[in-house]
């Protein structure tokens, strides 16, 4: 795991967005697995800005989202289709077409949980995933007791999910169940990238991280993938036990040319 705590939840988005861009550069149609909920937010920001400015181009890339609620179709104001169209596609000069959600108002979402599995592998695997974590340690909408090697599916949601998730919507009748790419999806990926920011987060992480690998923190499977980066602000980064050896490896890092990769 390559563990980043950087000084501000700007740096975070900052650092998430060199690594989108990177693989963007380097592999024009890169397949690119993206999250909802505040955490990527100025991520997105950041690649419209670079997308605007620095010519970063999505022309050719492909995403595939995590998760959507159930019973909801895409134009619902709290579809997390909606949420993905107004805070990157609509911004950005990426194809719809080449934009993928599971539907939340499929007649049968067994069927359509196992043709978003099909999708993914017949597009060839998603390149780099994005990871935000719930405050009970879920990713995607897997929650505290999820198998590790799960795959797309209906899941309902925790209380901990439906309070924190109403917070900023009191009008709105949270649906309690969502389809979500399985924690064995997630993982297939090429690349994982974990953001987290914010006091709120900082048991989660430590969890994760650093905790036992265990289905009651979903998110702990990441520590199962050759190849995660997990980018924190101090706050979310204030739980961890091995934060003296996280500065330790920045410093090694400092001294290494860029294209030496990780250590
Ligand atoms: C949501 C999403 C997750 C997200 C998490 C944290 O409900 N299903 O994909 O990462 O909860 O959200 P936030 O970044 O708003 O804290």
């Amino acid at each position: 795991m390559d563990v980043w705590i950087l000084e501000s939840a700007h740096a975070v988005a900052v650092k998430a967005a060199d690594i989108c861009g990177e693989l963007i550069q380097r592999k024009p149609d890169a397949r690119l697995g993206l999250a909802t909920g505040a955490t990527p937010q100025a991520l997105y920001a950041e690649l419209i800005r670079r997308n605007r400015q620095d010519h970063l181009s999505f022309a050719h890339v492909e995403t595939f989202n995590l998760d959507e609620y159930l019973g909801i179709g895409p134009d619902h104001p709290q579809s997390f289709h909606r949420a993905m169209r107004d805070s990157l596609f609509a911004e950005v000069d990426i194809d719809p077409a080449n934009t993928h959600l599971l539907r939340g108002d499929s007649s049968d979402p067994v069927a359509e949980a196992r043709a978003y599995e099909a999708l993914i592998k017949r597009r060839g695997g998603i390149d780099l995933q994005i990871l935000g974590i719930g405050r009970n340690g879920h990713i995607g909408f897997n929650e505290p007791g999820s198998s590790l090697g799960s795959r797309t599916r209906v899941k309902t949601l925790a209380r901990a999910t439906l309070r924190d998730n109403q917070l900023g919507h009191p009008d709105f009748e949270e649906p309690i169940m969502a389809i979500t790419m399985g924690i064995g999806t997630i993982l297939d990926a090429r690349a994982l990238v974990v953001l987290a920011t914010g006091a709120a987060k900082a048991k989660a992480v430590a969890a994760a991280l650093e905790g036992p690998l265990a289905a009651i923190c979903p998110a702990s499977a990441i520590q199962l993938h050759p190849d995660a980066t997990v980018v924190l602000d101090p706050e979310a980064a204030a739980d961890l036990r091995l934060t003296d050896y996280y500065e330790l490896v920045d410093q090694a890092r400092r001294r290494l040319p860029r294209t030496s990769g990780r250590i």
